[in-house]
């Protein structure tokens, strides 16, 4: 592809990611605010720009195989680990910004499970069988990513057990 094309689509790619995020909490926001409508407007609208990003992402090559895809997924969230959190959080501390010291705590502890599940299922998919995992339990706290029932408190943040969503 033409390098002016792809930087544009890689833009565009991240800008419609972005906007399917936001119009989700948005939607959760209109929806404890009782504004049911309009949290259905933002989950519409909030699919439409993932249809964008899917067809941006298409277009640039970035959906492979499956393994290839894993290989992507562990290379982003080794960088993760390694590099960009622990200095994001790093830079949150140094500058007594709670909040972000917060978040990027919990998104580094969770992305050191994402790496090691990837590699784990690569392993799988490498031998033509399909990932084993059980019921994975996802802290809506903190993103804290478990196999089978969910805690009673989450080791993370400390959410209780009701906070985890099964998938
Ligand atoms: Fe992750
Ligand atoms: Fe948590």
């Amino acid at each position: 592809m033409k390098e002016m094309t792809q930087k544009a689509l890689n833009e565009a790619f991240a800008g419609e990611s972005m906007a399917h995020m936001r119009y989700q909490h948005f939607a959760d926001k209109a929806e404890a605010e009782g504004l049911g409508d309009m949290a259905r407007m933002f989950r519409a609208i909030s699919f439409a720009e993932r249809v964008h990003a899917g067809n941006h992402l298409d277009v640039l090559g970035g959906i492979k195989s499956t393994s290839d895809n894993i290989q992507t997924c562990i290379d982003g969230e080794t960088f993760e680990i390694v590099e960009m959190y622990p200095v994001y959080n790093a830079t949150a501390k140094l500058q007594d910004e709670d909040g972000a010291v917060r978040s990027t705590h919990y998104a580094l502890e969770a992305e050191k499970i994402h790496a090691d599940w990837y590699i784990k299922a690569r392993e799988a998919v490498e031998k033509g069988q399909d990932v084993a995992v059980g019921t994975i339990q996802i802290c809506s706290v903190c993103g804290h990513t478990r196999e089978g029932d969910a805690p009673d408190k989450c080791p993370i943040c400390g959410a209780s057990k009701d906070k985890f969503r099964q998938f």
